[in-house]
């Protein structure tokens, strides 16, 4: 069920790894009966609310809500993507990562990676080399230490310099063709990158997957990007995010800018912390990407209606990344200028300064939507209402949320209607799992039978057949026989194994909250309170054909000898359910 790999797989990756190992690498655990505790990474707080579990190999903040596997924990701490975090705990696990699947390059990347780093490393050498192209960059005012850290190199002007030093067999020149560096016309195949200052883009995990070329003539234009390739897909990834976390602290805004000059400038003078789009506009995968990595994004466009309306775009793809405690703001640069030109011009205090002012999302939001209508008429400010409340409706649910439809009614002076309560579908299918404090949320036995069996699939053999169940059509029912089934099908399953072998599932969503729920009782009681949910859900079956036939006037004589049975099973059932509350 966890689609892109096979489900034997994830499960026997997360038998392998133990969480408290993975987690304890990162954050000082304290032992606290037959779990740790930990002071929360994802909040601040001051006394420990962050648990970690051993048995459910499961990990859960009663302060935030963070939850979630081993998996999860690296998505959420490290900011890694689903499939990085996996192949991160297959290392340590010394497992294979299946290859193929969905998408996935069915070839061995390993090669392609190998080769991608010599180039690199290739255009770096050239460059030492190259005095026109080195007095090109310092001409740019970047230190030969800032160019040695982001890796800055030259492809040399000619058409086969590539070729030459790497495609001397037929393997090699195909590895250059899907890494992107070669380009096809009339007489054949020739380096895509000449005369240029190499930018290398690196993945999350510090490895060469494209390059971003800049000319230093007048040669063609300006920038040129490495295709999407089957390592490269630009708009998921962000220039200059894997040094920037290397390098800059966890608390630190992510600056978010348009240029590759404008990273490494911001690098260069005390910004470590700044990545850039790759000549796209903000996707929603890079939000995601960018909100995983860190709670405050803050993105940094020209001042003008071209920079006004990339900021938009963003805005856009941001909204429905906002979980609690994230956030975003706009900084608005004077007209003219890119950070890579301000902090040359006015040094790192003055961009601090200018940080600081930033707008927050709300009156970005609220004041561009404003500027369109007419505030003093109320069909403008109902005009409002129609263009604001469908970009709040994309937000995640919380106080948020809640504090912008407010806004939204007192700008409009109109009480909203309450948002439809329907519960989200799930578009985000590898979130990190993260959701706010749990809603409290009422204690159906059904619900309670999911959930103790999410928090202890073990007990799964106390489910018996269901059916007593048959004839009914509880809501959650269907959900509950199939989480029965899957558990049967796979015993000795972890919360933390089931949790991600269900993360493709439509009820995912509603399934985590009941792995989270506090659940009071001892281990020698779980068995009972789990036997006597599907009591209490036997009871309403009965109860609800008690009345069926009730309803249904005159009974014949099968119906009363049904009636009389269900009417004694009710009986029994009650009874035996204050029995055991005893
Ligand atoms: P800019 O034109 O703002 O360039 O493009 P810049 O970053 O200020 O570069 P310098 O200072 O002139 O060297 C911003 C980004 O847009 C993409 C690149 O990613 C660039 O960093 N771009 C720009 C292209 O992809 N192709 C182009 O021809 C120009
Ligand atoms: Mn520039």
């Amino acid at each position: 069920m966890s689609g892109r790999l096979p489900d034997a797989f994830i499960e026997d990756l997360l038998a392998r790894t133990d969480i408290v190992d993975v987690i304890e690498r990162r954050v000082p655990l304290k032992r606290a009966g037959n779990e740790f505790q930990a002071l929360c990474p994802f909040h601040n707080e001051k006394s420990p609310s962050f648990t970690v579990s051993p048995s459910k190999q499961f990990y859960h903040c009663f302060g935030c809500g963070a939850h979630g596997s081993a998996i999860g924990f690296l998505m959420q701490y490290e900011g890694l993507e689903f499939r990085d975090a996996v192949e991160d705990l297959a290392k340590l696990a010394g497992v294979e990562v299946p290859q193929g699947e969905g998408g996935r390059p069915s070839r061995p990347r390993d090669g392609l990676l190998d080769l991608m780093q010599n180039v690199a490393s290739h255009f770096q050498q050239t460059l030492k080399g190259h005095s026109p192209a080195v007095d090109y960059l310092k001409q740019r005012g970047l230190s030969g230490e800032v160019c040695r850290d982001f890796g800055i190199g030259y492809a040399p002007a000619g058409w086969d310099g590539l070729l030459k030093q790497f495609g001397g067999t037929p393997e090699t020149r195909e590895l250059l063709k899907r890494g992107g560096l070669l380009s096809e016309g009339d007489r054949g195949v020739y380096d895509k990158f000449r005369d240029r200052i190499m930018f290398p883009i690196h993945d999350r995990r510090g490895r060469v997957i494209g390059f971003g070329g800049r000319a230093i003539t007048d040669n063609g234009p300006k920038y040129l990007n490495s295709p999407e390739t089957e390592l490269f897909h630009k708009g998921r990834e962000l220039y200059g995010l894997w040094l920037a976390r290397k390098r800059a602290s966890r608390d630190e805004p992510l600056l978010v800018v348009e240029g590759y000059m404008d990273v490494v400038a911001l690098a260069q003078f005390g910004f470590p912390n700044a990545v850039a789009t790759l000549g796209t506009a903000t996707t929603s995968d890079q939000a995601a990407i960018l909100l995983r990595a860190t709670d405050v994004v803050i993105f940094c466009f020209d001042g003008d209606a071209a920079g006004r309306k990339a900021a938009w775009k963003a805005l856009l793809a941001t909204l429905p990344k906002l979980q609690p405690g994230k956030q975003a703001k706009f900084l608005f640069l004077p007209d003219g200028e890119d950070p890579d030109s301000l902090i040359r011009a006015q040094g790192e205090a003055a961009f601090r300064a200018l940080l600081q002012e930033a707008q927050p999302l709300s009156d970005f939001f609220f004041d561009r939507l404003m500027a369109d209508v007419d505030m003093d008429s109320l069909d403008g400010r109902a005009q409002l209402v129609q263009l604001a409340r469908p970009h709040l409706e994309s937000l995640p649910e919380g106080v948020f949320q809640d504090m912008m439809l407010e806004r939204l009614e007192s700008l409009a002076r109109h009480r909203l209607q309450p948002l439809a309560s329907e519960p989200k579908a799930r578009t985000e299918p590898r979130s990190s799992g993260r959701v706010g404090a749990p809603p409290a949320q009422q204690r159906t036995p059904m619900r309670l039978a999911l959930a103790l069996l999410m928090q202890h699939p073990q007990l799964v053999s106390e489910a018996g057949t269901l059916a007593a169940l048959e004839d009914s059509d509880l809501p959650g029912l269907p959900l509950l026989r199939e989480l029965v089934d899957f558990c049967r099908q796979r015993p000795n399953l972890t919360t933390a194994q089931l949790m991600e072998l269900l993360r493709d599932h439509e009820a995912y969503t509603h399934l985590v909250k009941l792995a989270v729920w506090n659940l009071p009782g001892e281990p020698e009681r779980l068995a009972f309170e789990f036997r006597d949910a599907l009591a209490q859900l036997r009871l309403k079956t009965v109860e609800k054909s008690l009345h069926g036939l009730q309803r249904g006037g005159t009974m014949d004589d099968a119906q009363k000898a049904r009636y009389r049975a269900l009417l004694a099973e009710e009986q029994e059932l009650k009874n035996s359910l204050r029995g055991r509350k005893s």
